[in-house]
C-alpha cells in the first residue's frame, strides 16, 4: 500500500464499484493519500468492509448501494456526496462487467446490460458530477479501460467496444472541458487477478497460465498495483496530463510477440 504522501489530502473522491477489487483497492490508496470518500457498488457487506478499513485510517467515507445502471439511484448518490461533503474533487468511474461468448451466440439482452453498465453509466454520472466540478472550475476524472480499448479479445464484442468507447470519451470529455480546469484521463489495466477473472477462470474462460505466459513480466497484476498510476493522475501531480489512457499491464500491449517471453 502506498502512502500516506497527503497527495490527495482534503479531496473528496467518488468510486463506483468500490466493494472488492481493483475499486476496492483504489479507495484505500486514495484513503492512505488523505482522501476522504464517497464509494458505492451493489453488495453492502463488501463496501462496510472497505468503509471500516478507511475509517480506521481516519477519512471520513460515505457509503451506498447504488446500482450505477440506474440514473436515479447515480443522482441520490451524488447528491448525498454533494450534501455530505460539499462537493466531489475526483470521480473514478470503476464498476464494469464483461461477458463472455461467440459473437453469433450474444443476445441482445447481454450485449445491453454490459453497454448499460460499462458505458451508459460512465456517461450519465460523468454528466452529473462533471456539472459540478466545471462550475467550481476544478476536477479530476478517472476512467477504468482495458487492453481492448486498444486490442482484440475474441468473444468479448460487448466488453471491447465499451471499453474502446471508454477511451473516446475519455479523450472528448478531455478537450471539451480542458479550459474548465477538469481533466480526464483513464487507466488500462493489464490481466488483474480479481473475482472477475477467477470466475472466468473457473467457467473454464480464461486459461490463467496461458495468459501469464503472454504477460512480459510474467504475472498478472493484483489491484494494488494500478494503485500508483491511478493516485498520480487524479493528483496535481498530473495537472497537465489529460485525455490520456495510461497502459498498467506488464508490458503486455507492447509485446508483439506470441511465444512464452524468456
Ligand atoms: N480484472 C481485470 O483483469 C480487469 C482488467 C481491465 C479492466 N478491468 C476493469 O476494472 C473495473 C473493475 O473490475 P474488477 O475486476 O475489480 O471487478 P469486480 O467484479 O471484482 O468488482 C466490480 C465492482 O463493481 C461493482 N458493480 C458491478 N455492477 C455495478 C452496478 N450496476 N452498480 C454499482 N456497482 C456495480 C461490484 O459490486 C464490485 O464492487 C471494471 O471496469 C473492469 O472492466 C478489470
Amino acid at each position: 500500500m502506498l502512502g500516506p504522501y497527503d497527495r490527495l489530502q482534503g479531496r473528496v473522491a467518488l468510486i463506483s464499484g468500490a466493494g472488492r477489487g481493483i475499486g476496492r483497492a483504489l479507495a484505500l490508496g486514495f484513503a492512505a493519500e488523505g482522501a476522504d470518500l464517497v464509494l458505492c457498488s451493489r453488495t453492502a457487506a463488501e463496501l462496510n468492509e472497505v468503509r471500516t478499513r478507511v475509517e480506521a485510517m481516519g477519512r471520513n467515507c460515505l457509503t451506498a448501494t447504488a446500482d450505477v445502471t440506474r440514473e436515479a439511484e447515480v443522482e441520490g448518490l451524488v447528491d448525498a456526496a454533494i450534501a455530505g461533503f460539499g462537493r466531489i474533487d475526483i470521480l473514478v468511474n470503476n464498476a464494469g462487467a464483461t461477458i463472455v461468448a461467440p459473437s453469433m451466440d450474444l443476445a441482445t439482452e447481454d450485449w445491453q446490460r454490459v453497454v448499460d453498465l460499462n458505458q451508459t453509466a460512465v456517461f450519465a454520472m460523468t454528466r452529473r458530477v462533471a456539472r459540478e466540478m466545471i462550475a467550481r472550475g476544478k476536477g479530476a476524472i478517472l476512467n477504468i479501460a482495458s487492453l481492448t480499448t486498444f486490442v482484440a479479445f475474441p468473444e468479448r464484442l460487448a466488453y471491447a467496444s465499451t471499453k474502446a468507447a471508454i477511451g473516446a470519451m475519455t479523450r472528448v470529455w478531455a478537450v471539451e472541458w480542458a479550459k474548465s480546469g477538469v481533466r480526464v484521463n483513464a487507466i488500462a489495466p493489464g490481466m488483474v487477478a480479481t473475482a472477475l477473472q477467477e470466475r472466468l477462470a473457473r467457467e473454464g474462460k480464461f486459461d490463467v497460465p496461458a495468459v501469464e505466459a503472454r504477460i512480459p513480466m510474467g504475472y498478472r497484476a493484483t489491484p494494488d498495483d494500478l494503485v500508483g498510476a491511478a493516485i498520480f493522475l487524479v493528483s496535481d501531480e498530473a495537472s497537465y496530463i489529460t485525455g490520456v489512457v495510461l497502459p498498467v499491464d506488464g508490458g503486455f500491449l507492447a509485446n508483439g510477440f506470441w511465444h512464452p517471453t524468456p
